[in-house]
């Protein structure tokens, strides 16, 4: 008999998707723990983003289910998939350049999309005391009324995640977020991710394997669109069949 683990944050079980016959993702099943970082690791091609894509409702399953506290996603909407909690940053940063730091922040505020609720004194301090915290938190407090254009490519990334820390999500997702990042923004985008779990639950993709080490809780290695390894970033790093099919290359 098939059960469910109720305590886990996300429940991904006999999750598959054919694109015309092909099975990007097979048969994959995987759960994560409230205040947990899960890395997904594996080669180009391996079915990690559309994994991704899935969990956020882009792309729907062929088979299988995906129980975020306990609820049914694969039926939903993508922007239902939202509204329930869960957050997702794509590879390339989608933020307003045009805009300044601030401004970017405001405007992902969720406001529930209420002309009443938007426009009250109360509303506002909450508003700025919240975005004064997420700035400090992704070290662009002194950048606030900087355009976000001219931040560097880093600092965009870092106000992307904030972005959606502004809607606290209970389960973060993202896509490569150290790609182009310097050495010390790598540093410190660690100990932001490592900052954010209290209470949610983050998968994130990545390639960079002493990235991973740092904040990893446990690994789970796809090949293929199924699962290779799972464990500690020590032990997957130590399998034959990973050093085989990615980290040998
Ligand atoms: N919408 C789609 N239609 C057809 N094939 C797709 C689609 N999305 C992904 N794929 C294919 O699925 C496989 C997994 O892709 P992806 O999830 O992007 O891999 P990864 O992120 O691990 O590099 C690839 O072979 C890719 O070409
Ligand atoms: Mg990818």
């Amino acid at each position: 008999m098939m059960t469910t683990n109720t305590d886990f944050v996300l429940a991904v079980e006999g999750l598959t998707v054919s694109f015309d016959g092909f099975k990007a993702v097979s048969d994959l099943s995987f759960y994560v723990d409230e205040n947990e970082i899960r890395v997904i690791i594996g080669p180009n091609g391996a079915g990690k983003t559309t994994v991704l894509d899935l969990i956020c409702g882009r792309t729907r399953a062929t088979e299988g289910s995906i129980k975020f506290k306990n609820r049914e996603l694969t039926k939903l909407k993508e922007h239902d998939i939202v509204k329930a909690g869960v957050g997702r940053k794509f590879q390339n940063p989608s933020i307003y350049g045009d805009l300044t730091v601030f401004e970017n922040l405001e405007i992902s505020f969720p406001r529930g999309r209420s002309v009443w609720g938007a426009l009250t004194f109360n509303r506002d301090a909450e508003v700025i005391n919240k975005i004064h915290e997420i700035a400090e938190m992704i070290f662009l407090k002194d950048l606030l009324h900087h355009q976000a254009d001219l931040l560097s490519h880093g600092q965009k990334q870092w106000l992307e995640i904030g972005m959606l820390l502004i809607q606290d999500p209970q389960l973060l997702m993202l896509d490569e977020p150290v790609a182009g990042m310097s050495v010390g923004e790598r540093q410190q985008t660690a100990e932001l991710l490592r900052k954010i779990t209290k209470g949610r639950s983050v998968i994130v993709i990545e390639h960079d394997m002493q990235f991973v080490a740092q904040i990893a809780d446990k690994v789970t290695v796809l090949h293929q669109g199924k699962i290779l390894a799972e464990g500690s970033a020590e032990k997957v790093k130590q399998d034959p069949k990973v050093i085989d099919v990615y980290l040998g290359h």
